[in-house]
């Protein structure tokens, strides 16, 4: 494979299974072809056409491993026999050490073919293809973190069987890597993107961008909705501003304390472990961090509650309701899911529900 084939390959098996990953992560009854509908339009449609069924495209998951003694065996596309174990150990002298993943395949039904897989755990992606029969070793030098270690360690690393010939049918994909870097060229991607499936239109304003907000103006309800359009949670947006119609992609509500002070709940805040979590934030940390900070060059709206639903906004139980949910992790399954407000007529087009249960 030529180098930019693959990395645009790697790319796209990064978005896709952070998406699974992370849905299973969750622990949610979630099969992979519900995540088909979610890609933008003009790269479903080449991908689906192409494919005997839609059904070519998805991974299969084969299994989780933890440890040499929860070994999975499986029948894969080319190889009649599998096998796989993780061995933990500490090559590096790190905290919390790396660990080696085995696979054994053999008995391929021909000399040819090869079977492809994917490795992921919420914290990483990685894929390998094999030909031959042998035991294969796929080293990760070292855990992220003490989150991922106890991830592998209780729940494994997930593997999925990708069909082999799918691999020149995904540079169909090309048109959606752009979105998720964090670059001008990423966020020119996103505009147009937005510009040409939604009919949104972008003008510049004029200098300067951002206003001097009092927080003696804001008042406990009052909405902020917020629309990202580069980096990491700039593609996510797009896809999701895509699938939902809607024209922003994240919202946060402002809350007063007894003391008058400001804060803003908001969800897919990102914590110092990475993670994506529901939090109550200081609004001059959010302010700065917005300002500042974001490297996703957000557009702020900032929508005051009308008066007469001021007054029945019941700051209490809005405390109340906020406290209980902060902390709690929000990420790309919670978004997954939001997207998905009935059960029937929900998909994109020509998708449906009754297809997806193929
Ligand atoms: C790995 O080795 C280092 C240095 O000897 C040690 O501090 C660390 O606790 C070890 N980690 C694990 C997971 O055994
Ligand atoms: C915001 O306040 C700063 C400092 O008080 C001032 O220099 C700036 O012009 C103000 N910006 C706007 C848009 O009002
Ligand atoms: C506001 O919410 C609190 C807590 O849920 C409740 O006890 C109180 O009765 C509510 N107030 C009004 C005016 O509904």
């Amino acid at each position: 494979m030529a180098s930019s084939s693959s990395s645009l390959f790697r790319c796209f098996l990064h978005f896709f299974f952070f998406i699974i990953s992370q849905v299973q992560a969750a622990n949610l009854p979630f099969h992979p072809r519900d995540v088909l509908p979610l890609l933008p339009r003009q790269v479903s449609w080449p991908v689906l056409n192409s494919l005997n069924s839609p059904v070519d495209l998805l991974p299969s998951f084969v299994g989780s491993v933890s440890s040499s003694n929860r070994i999975v065996n499986w029948k894969g596309a080319c190889f009649y026999e599998n096998t796989a174990w993780v061995e933990f150990h500490n090559k590096t002298g790190s905290e919390f050490g790396g660990g080696t993943l085995h696979i054994k395949v053999s008995y391929p039904h021909s000399w040819t073919c090869m079977d492809l897989y994917v490795f992921a755990t919420p914290y990483r992606v990685t894929w390998d293809y094999y030909f031959l029969s042998r035991e294969h070793t796929l080293e990760i030098k070292e855990w992220q973190d003490k989150a991922e270690y106890e991830y592998v360690k209780n729940r494994g690393i997930s593997i999925f069987l990708m069909q082999a010939g799918m691999l020149g049918t995904l540079q169909a994909l090309w048109d959606v890597f752009p979105l998720f870097t964090n670059t001008g060229w990423g966020e020119n991607s996103n505009i147009g993107f937005l510009e040409k499936h939604m009919g949104a239109t972008f003008e510049e304003r004029p200098q300067p961008w951002f206003t001097n907000i009092s927080v003696d103006d804001v008042h406990s309800g009052d909405f902020l909705a917020i629309s990202k359009i580069r980096g990491r949670w700039g593609g996510f947006e797009t896809l999701e501003k895509w699938v939902s119609g809607a024209y922003a992609g994240h919202t946060a509500v402002c809350l007063k304390d007894s003391e008058g002070k400001l804060w803003i709940g908001e969800s897919g805040h990102e914590n110092e472990k990475g993670e994506d979590i529901i939090a109550i934030v200081p609004w001059d940390e959010w302010w700065d961090f917005e300002l500042n900070k974001d490297d996703s060059n957000p557009h702020i709206a900032y929508l005051p509650l009308h008066p007469d639903v001021r007054a029945k906004f019941n700051e209490t139980a809005a405390w109340e309701y906020a406290l209980s949910m902060a902390g709690k992790p929000y990420g790309y399954h919670n978004m997954i899911f939001s997207w998905i407000d009935t059960i029937g007529g929900n998909y994109p087009p020509p998708l449906d529900a009754h297809l997806l249960q193929l």
